[in-house]
């Protein structure tokens, strides 16, 4: 008799192609209806499941791991995983693996046109306009702050920072200052001519501060009523990386008082609900969570997670894994 195919869940819908991908090896289960199912119904789906397909949105801990024997491949579509407990998955022999690189250089794009629109006040001058409240020109209406020719703030320079910093040093004439737990290598910090600053130095210096620093327990908060503080009243402060690292009611207050002039934000914490005093500023750009939202990135993505879990699920080592 032949071996029965191994059984993979695809948590959250996803492209056709990739899902005929999986077909081609597995026996396939689909979320069609793409909702977030809640812890239980996971664990339940999870049941008989060797291989699943996840986002950020899935929760995979020890609970349910322990609960879900047969499980052993947690392959993602995303790049951040602070989602996944990778030691319990490495400790119970489950192979973990992310999508990174192939969402960089959009990812960065987004981070960018987020920074623009803030510093531009894009956003609130269209509300504007669409209320109706447009009846003539005015020599400061929506004046913001320029972005060519500013200093730019990294907090986290991986390579979604530093595909930022180069739109910003080569496009745009900015002074790239960053900050990062470990100093890029010179060969890479000088094509982008940027300079590691200290935390503090990064916040008070900073015209455009751009967070793309990983959500870990570390960095909960990195940014808080403290950290809002020490930045310029005219600078703009930009969130691609995860809800969490920015303190949402800090921020809020910071925006609300003026102590900061605006933000763009494409994550929040405890997504999707927003902070309400976050709703109701109008200094602030916001977006749900769409950063690497194009549609040959998202594509690739799902590909790769595909990949991961064709290797993963054949006795082989998911390209993009992340076990140790
Ligand atoms: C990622 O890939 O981590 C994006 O934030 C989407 O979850």
């Amino acid at each position: 008799m032949a071996d029965r195919k191994a059984v993979v869940l695809v948590a959250r819908r996803t492209f056709d192609d990739a899902i005929a991908r999986l077909r081609e090896h597995f026996e396939v289960r689909v979320n069609d209806d793409d909702a977030v199912w809640p812890q239980d119904e996971l664990i339940r789906r999870l049941q008989g499941v060797q291989g699943v397909y996840i986002t950020g949105s899935e929760q995979i801990d020890a609970t349910l791991l322990d609960a879900c024997p047969d499980l052993r491949a947690v392959c993602s579509m995303a790049v951040g995983y602070n989602n996944v407990d990778l030691p319990a998955c490495t400790a119970r022999g489950v192979l973990v693996s992310n999508a990174p690189d192939v969402l960089t250089e959009t990812t960065a794009d987004f981070g960018f046109a987020l920074m623009m629109a803030t510093a531009r006040r894009i956003s609130e001058s269209e509300h504007f306009l669409r209320r109706g409240e447009w009846h003539k020109w005015s020599y400061d209406m929506f004046a913001g702050s320029d972005v060519h020719g500013s200093t730019l703030g990294i907090l986290g320079m991986g390579r979604i920072g530093q595909a930022i910093a180069r739109r910003g040093h080569l496009g745009f004439g900015m002074r790239v200052i960053y900050h990062n737990r470990s100093r890029l290598a010179p060969a890479l910090e000088a094509p982008l001519a940027a300079q590691w600053v200290e935390k503090d130095a990064l916040l008070q210096q900073a015209d455009h501060l751009v967070i793309v620093v990983p959500y870990s327990p570390a960095s909960h908060h990195a940014i808080g009523a403290r950290e809002l503080g020490l930045m310029k009243p005219s600078a703009t402060l930009t969130n691609i990386a995860r809800g969490g690292v920015v303190d949402d009611a800090a921020l809020a207050q910071a925006l609300a008082t003026r102590r900061i002039a605006a933000a763009g934000l494409d994550v929040f914490e405890g997504e999707p609900q927003v902070h309400p005093g976050l709703l109701t500023v109008p200094n602030v750009v916001l977006t749900p969570h769409i950063a690497s939202a194009s549609i040959p990135t998202r594509l690739a993505m799902s590909h790769l997670a595909v990949d991961n879990l064709i290797a993963a699920l054949s006795g082989g080592r998911p390209p993009t894994a992340l076990n140790p």
